[in-house]
């Protein structure tokens, strides 16, 4: 008779049985989350690329602004790209744009910076006024009247002169905010 003691092998089999059951099914269940997280990647992949094309986008040309010093309103248009599909030539904004030279021009975003409307230029009071909570800007966008709820000015843009071509570098930021924050 041995003097060691009795090693346990003597762990009731069931008991093992679970145990190695419920390890492979953990393995197999990674092991299936890889392709399927991979996967997922793949599909999902649109939704964290950039949605609206931005830069020195072509919006006019010279001929076409007058040079009487008033803001002219124009569409921007470019090519959008939304999670899955490219549209070519849409609409993605618009701006106005002032001549303050023979060859400087002003631009600025025709989004109100408080809650995101359109203002509108108004030639009898040579302001813009906003229609939905009435801030009104001065012609280079600065709030004109201090009872405005907009937080910050007009949104200036960047224009290029590229021959007789205007560019403007297109940008929308977000509303309500005090700082020119470019909006995702
Ligand atoms: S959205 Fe322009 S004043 Fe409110």
């Amino acid at each position: 008779m041995s003097d060691k003691p009795e090693t346990d092998s003597a762990e009731p089999l069931p008991r093992r049985n679970f145990f190695k059951q419920t390890l492979a099914v953990i393995l197999g269940g990674i092991a299936a989350l890889i392709p399927a997280t991979a996967g997922l990647l793949v599909f999902l992949d649109p939704l964290r690329r950039k949605t609206e094309s931005a830069g020195a986008i072509r919006v006019t040309s010279l001929t076409a602004l007058p040079s009487d010093g008033k803001p002219y309103k124009f569409p921007v248009v470019a090519s959008r790209t939304d999670a899955w599909n490219k549209f070519p030539d849409v609409p993605i904004g618009a701006v106005y744009l002032r001549r303050t030279g023979e060859t400087k021009i002003e631009a600025l975003n025709v989004v109100c910076p408080h809650a995101g409307c359109f203002v509108d230029f108004l030639p009898s009071r040579d302001c813009f006024l906003c229609p939905c909570h009435n801030s009104t800007f001065a012609l280079d966008g600065t709030i004109n009247d201090p009872k405005s709820p907009s937080p910050r000015p007009l949104d200036t843009l960047t224009v290029e002169i590229r021959g007789q071509e205007i560019y403007v570098n297109f940008q929308n930021f977000r509303a309500g905010s005090a700082r020119k924050i470019p909006a995702a």
